[in-house]
């Protein structure tokens, strides 16, 4: 397969690396991502994460595999687990199953390759459509909060959420981003601290509990997060902690902004109760091991409670903006985000 490169994945010499987001900002380790479990253990780790990035990496592994002659049977082997790789996050099924209509293919090694570089191309072109479309909801001089990593360690272009601003910022009309740390595996405090500093936006980080004393303050004018699923309602589920910056921003009348690809969107989910939320290990709650040691805070048995994401009803979302513009509360009501019929 050809040389590919992206903020946090690469081909080279026809194999799959990704840059360990678990060891950043401490570290830049690329890691080999060469078969199905390797690939499933680092999503698993969220060495690999971000909703389109998981996607776009099960994607070029298979497309990968199927070069170095895996058989159609071990390919759709691997598609199957690689599919269940993270419940949540429907950007993964959603190319996944892409991918599964190129394995029916008579040439499906040309048509797998074929499809998982267009879906890389395509993300691309998605988190710059993202992006046109919400940095005119941006007012000149926003002070910004946003929660998790949607950037381009995320996606395979500028990000989503983090694109907008990024590009708002460009634009002049961003003065300074708020980052939430999101506790317990702080994607905010290592990942977006680190993306907004590397393109020299301005930023300060929180923990996530102080962001209703900063609303409250009178500090934030908009909130921008990502999506790890959209249902039919326009339920949004997204990392933990999102839910509650939602019902912060109603209580301060603070608009409320998702931003999220097509991918994302799962019109046969009819709310955020159908949409699976994966329970993680305790250890991520009692204490923290990476790249710069391990520690422990919380007694040795305690009952941890420890949901990766959380679902924000729609009636507390200000606007869905997807690559295809901005949806209003309005259109969501009446049906948009529904099973299309022909
Ligand atoms: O568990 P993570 O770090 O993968 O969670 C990521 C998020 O919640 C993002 O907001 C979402 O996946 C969109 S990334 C463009």
């Amino acid at each position: 397969m050809q040389t590919l490169q992206t903020t946090s994945l690469k081909i080279i010499d026809n194999q799959l690396w990704i840059l360990d987001q678990q060891a950043l900002p401490q570290q830049k380790n690329w890691l080999s991502a060469g078969s199905t479990d390797a690939l499933v253990s680092h999503i698993h780790a969220l060495r690999v994460r971000g909703a389109p990035l998981i996607g776009l990496s099960a994607s070029l592994l298979l497309a990968l595999q199927a070069e170095q002659g895996m058989s159609r049977a071990d390919l759709q082997d691997s598609l199957l687990t690689l599919r269940a790789a993270r419940p949540t996050a429907v950007n993964l099924m959603n190319n996944l199953d892409r991918m599964q209509e190129a394995l029916a293919a008579e040439d499906y090694v040309t048509a797998l390759v074929r499809e998982a570089l267009r879906l890389v191309d395509e993300d691309r072109q998605l988190c710059d459509n993202i992006a046109q479309a919400g940095t005119p909801l941006i007012t000149a001089g926003s002070r910004i909060l946003t929660h998790c990593n949607t950037g381009g360690l995320a996606t395979a272009g500028v990000g989503t959420a983090l694109g907008v601003i990024t590009r708002g910022w460009q634009q002049g009309k961003v003065a300074h981003v708020w980052v939430g740390e999101t506790r317990p595996l702080l994607q905010g405090g290592r990942l977006t601290a680190w993306e907004l500093s590397e393109s020299g936006i301005p930023c300060q980080l929180i923990t996530d509990s102080m962001a209703a004393a900063l609303m409250a303050d009178g500090q934030v004018d908009a909130i921008w997060v990502g999506a790890d699923r959209i249902a039919a309602n326009g339920d949004v589920a997204n990392k933990i902690g999102t839910y509650s910056l939602a019902v912060l921003a109603r209580y301060h009348g603070i608009p409320f902004y998702v931003a999220a690809p097509h991918t994302t969107l799962d019109r046969h989910c009819p709310s955020g109760k159908d949409i699976p939320i994966e329970q993680r290990a305790a250890a991520e709650v009692t204490g923290v091991a990476g790249s710069f040691g391990a520690v422990q805070w919380a007694p040795e048995n305690i009952r941890v409670h420890n949901p990766a994401f959380d679902v924000t009803p729609a009636a507390l979302i200000s606007g869905w903006v997807l690559d295809t513009g901005l949806i209003t509360p309005e259109q969501v009501a009446e049906g948009i985000f529904r099973p299309q019929t022909a």
